[in-house]
C-alpha cells in the first residue's frame, strides 16, 4: 500500500476529497494529514473521517527537523500540498525528491508565486478579463510555483463570471482531477 501525506492550511476540501478517495482503494491510502493552522477547518474533516492529522508551528517546519521526523517515521511515497500557504522547506525537499506535489488554482506560470493563492488568483484572473484559467499540479521545488507542470486543465472564464463563479469551476476542477493523479503518480 503506498502511503501518501498531505499538507493543508485551510478548509480542506481537496484533503477531504484524496481522504475519501483513496479510502475505495486498494494500492494507496492517506495516512497523515498536516497543518500549520491549528485553527483551520481541515482538522475537523479529518476527525470525521478518521485520519491523523498534527499541527505545527514554523519552528517545527523549517527551523528544526521536527515535522522532517514525523515525515521519516511516516515515510510517505507522496507528499500532496492541498492548500498548504506555507513556503515548503528545502530541508524536506531535499529528502523527499520528486515526490512532493502541489495543486495551484490557475495555468502556471501564469497567477503564481508568493500571494497568489486562493480568491487571489480568481480576482486577479477576473480583473484582467482573462477568457480561460484553470488548474495546474506539479513537482514542488524551492520556489512559489515553479517546480515541472505534471497535468493541467483548463475552463472557460465567461465576461460575466465574478471571482466567486471562477472558483466554482476550480473547485470541480479539482474534485475531478487531483485524486486521479495522485492515484496515477503512485502507480
Ligand atoms: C485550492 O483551490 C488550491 O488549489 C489552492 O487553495 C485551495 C485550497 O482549498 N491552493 C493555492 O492557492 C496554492 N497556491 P481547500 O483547502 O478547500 O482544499
Amino acid at each position: 500500500m503506498k502511503r501518501i501525506v498531505i499538507f493543508a492550511s485551510g478548509s480542506g476540501s481537496n484533503a477531504e476529497n484524496l481522504i475519501k478517495f483513496f479510502h475505495n482503494s486498494d494500492s494507496a491510502t492517506v495516512i497523515q494529514v498536516l497543518t500549520n493552522n491549528p485553527h483551520a477547518k481541515v482538522l475537523d474533516r479529518c476527525k470525521q473521517l478518521k485520519v491523523s492529522a498534527l499541527s505545527f508551528n514554523r519552528i517545527a517546519l523549517s527551523k528544526s527537523e521536527d515535522v522532517l521526523n514525523i515525515l521519516r517515521t511516516s515515510k510517505p511515497d507522496l507528499i500532496v500540498l492541498a492548500g498548504f500557504l506555507w513556503k515548503f522547506p528545502e530541508l524536506i525537499l531535499k529528502e523527499f525528491t520528486n515526490k512532493v506535489i502541489n495543486i495551484h488554482p490557475a495555468l502556471l506560470p501564469n497567477y503564481g508565486g508568493k500571494g497568489m493563492y486562493g480568491m487571489h488568483v480568481h480576482e486577479a484572473v477576473v480583473k484582467n478579463k482573462e477568457t480561460e484559467t484553470g488548474i495546474t499540479i506539479h513537482y514542488v521545488n524551492e520556489n512559489y510555483d515553479e517546480g515541472a507542470v505534471i497535468f493541467q486543465a483548463k475552463c472557460d472564464v465567461l465576461p460575466t463570471d465574478s471571482a466567486d463563479d471562477v472558483a466554482k469551476k476550480i473547485h470541480l476542477l479539482e474534485m475531478e482531477h487531483f485524486p486521479l493523479i495522485v492515484d496515477k503518480l503512485l502507480k
